[in-house]
């Protein structure tokens, strides 16, 4: 039977717990350079295996389910997490009725598996057709993956870390199960069965087909990558960053070589769908996430969090800046301290200094909040003048509300817009006034306390 992808469906398990990560997120959705670990397994899947990706989901399986439901064509129910034999037991009678000849297994707990490699690992399959065939490594220190038994080279069994006895299973082995598995259906069909769960964590196995296999006479291979950290599995907090940080610095290292001017590389965080054109220049520590873009000729300073946010040419983000949901055009600066939030848009030329947060605003062209401002919910015209200390008091306490305000219009310090509420365009607001009504173009709008100056000595006879 012929082994190509038209004939391999692909399953991946993803119910498990992940006690080891101590955490209350379900472990495949835990992130590295803020995408999660399933995502990966499911990008590097994707080219292979279009439309036809099973993953097994089971603990806080609506959480998983939600996150990725786009990357992923069934789930399957694994009620109860009994062992990764039992995932792959709720996933059989699937497989066999979508009529491929083939499943190829994985871990959803891989992330730096790439498609090259699963490629590379079917063409090998091919070439030797074996039953049941999967990737191993050997490692200096086999730690707690599950161990290769070879038998005159051929290979024997998967003895798991916690059942491996030196005394029955012979001197440690240093060949360790990577968890990518491509198995024939037919033949292993009948052994599935077999699995117990007589073993140290009273789990079903997937790993005890490999001895079933070698034992009924079937074809086993394993595929020995040679040492590749990218390939193991992440169990614990310090799996997981060790598995970020050899992405990051492969990460860093590609935008470098690519023409984007990154200094502190080894400080700078860039997520796996960010893009960063040529000629644009990063100060790390820094941090891209999501689908950012930084165009050519953007400069970021030091320390700036960017998620989902394009970075228009030339423009000039200062440190401490945060941006999540934002779009800068050509030529608009932030920061530093600046934070803007979802919807935020910078204009060409627009300026925000320090300490100013937006949120789902449009400051026009050449438009300018120099210093402390909240600008929420708002249409800023090209050319106003925010002054400092302005607020948008957008929220009467149930419902938000829309500040508009015209091109080139002069808001003085300290003034309060309360929503909704527009001021035309070259309008003046008085500093320090508490606007409740609109404010027609080219008026002044004063609306504070007048100013008394009271003699002292007169005020204390009296
Ligand atoms: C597994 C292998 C081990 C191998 C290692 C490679 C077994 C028994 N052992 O060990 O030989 O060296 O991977 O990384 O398979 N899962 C389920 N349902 C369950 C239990 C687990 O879907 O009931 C999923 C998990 O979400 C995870 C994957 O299966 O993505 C592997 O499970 P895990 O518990 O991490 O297995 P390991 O102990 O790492
Ligand atoms: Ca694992």
């Amino acid at each position: 039977m012929d082994i190509n992808t038209n004939n391999i469906s692909a399953l991946v398990l993803a119910a498990g717990k992940g006690t080891r990560m101590h955490s209350q997120l379900p472990k495949v959705l835990h992130t590295l350079l803020g995408e999660p670990m399933l995502a990966y397994v499911l990008d590097a899947l994707k080219p292979l295996f279009p439309k036809n990706i099973r993953v097994v989901i089971g603990h806080q399986a609506e959480q998983v389910r939600q996150a990725l439901q786009e990357k992923v064509s069934h789930f399957v129910m694994q009620q109860e997490q009994l062992g990764t034999g039992h995932a792959l037991m709720q996933a059989w009678p699937a497989l066999k009725a979508a009529g491929m000849g083939y499943v190829l297994v994985v871990n959803g707990d891989t992330p730096l598996l790439h498609t090259e490699r699963i490629s590379w690992f079917i063409q090998a399959c091919r070439q030797n057709s074996a039953d049941l065939a999967f990737m191993s490594m050997t490692m200096r220190d086999p730690g707690s993956y599950g161990r290769v038994l070879r038998r005159s080279g051929r290979v024997a069994a998967v003895v798991e870390a916690k059942d491996y006895d030196n005394l029955q299973h012979g001197p440690d082995s240093r060949e360790i199960n990577l968890g990518i598995y491509l198995l024939r259906i037919s033949s292993i069909d009948h052994l599935l069965s077999k699995i117990t769960t007589d073993n140290k964590s009273h789990e079903y196995y997937i790993t005890d087909l490999v001895a079933l296999a070698a034992d009924s006479g079937l074809k086993v291979t394993a595929l020995d990558q040679g040492e590749d950290d990218a390939l193991l599995g992440v169990n614990t907090p310090l799996e997981l960053v060790r598995s970020e940080e050899n992405l990051r610095r492969k990460l860093a290292a590609a935008w470098l070589s690519r023409g984007a001017l990154l200094r502190n590389p080894h400080m700078i965080s860039i997520g796996p769908r960010v893009v960063l054109e040529p000629g644009c220049e990063i100060t790390g520590p820094c941090e891209l996430y999501g689908s950012t873009v930084v165009k050519t000729g953007a400069v970021l300073d030091s320390h700036v969090w960017v998620n989902n946010s394009i970075i228009g040419p030339r423009c000039r983000v200062r440190s401490f800046s945060h941006l999540d949901g934002a779009r800068m055009d050509e030529g608009s600066d932030i920061g530093p301290f600046a934070r803007l939030r979802q919807g935020s848009v910078l204009e060409e030329n627009a300026h925000v200094g320090n300490f100013v947060e937006m949120k789902k605003t449009v400051l026009g062209k050449g438009a300018k909040a120099g210093h402390l401002a909240y600008l929420g919910d708002s249409e800023i015209g090209p050319a106003a003048n925010i002054g400092a200390g302005t607020i948008t008091c957008n929220y009467d306490g149930k419902q938000k509300h829309q500040t508009k305000i015209g091109a080139g219009a002069f808001i003085g310090s300290n003034a309060a817009l309360v929503a909704p509420v527009q001021i035309g365009d070259g309008a003046l607001v008085g500093a320090g006034s508490v606007i409740t009504k609109d404010v027609p173009a080219e008026s002044l709008a004063v609306a504070r306390g007048r100013q008394q100056n009271i003699n002292k000595s007169r005020r204390a006879k009296d």
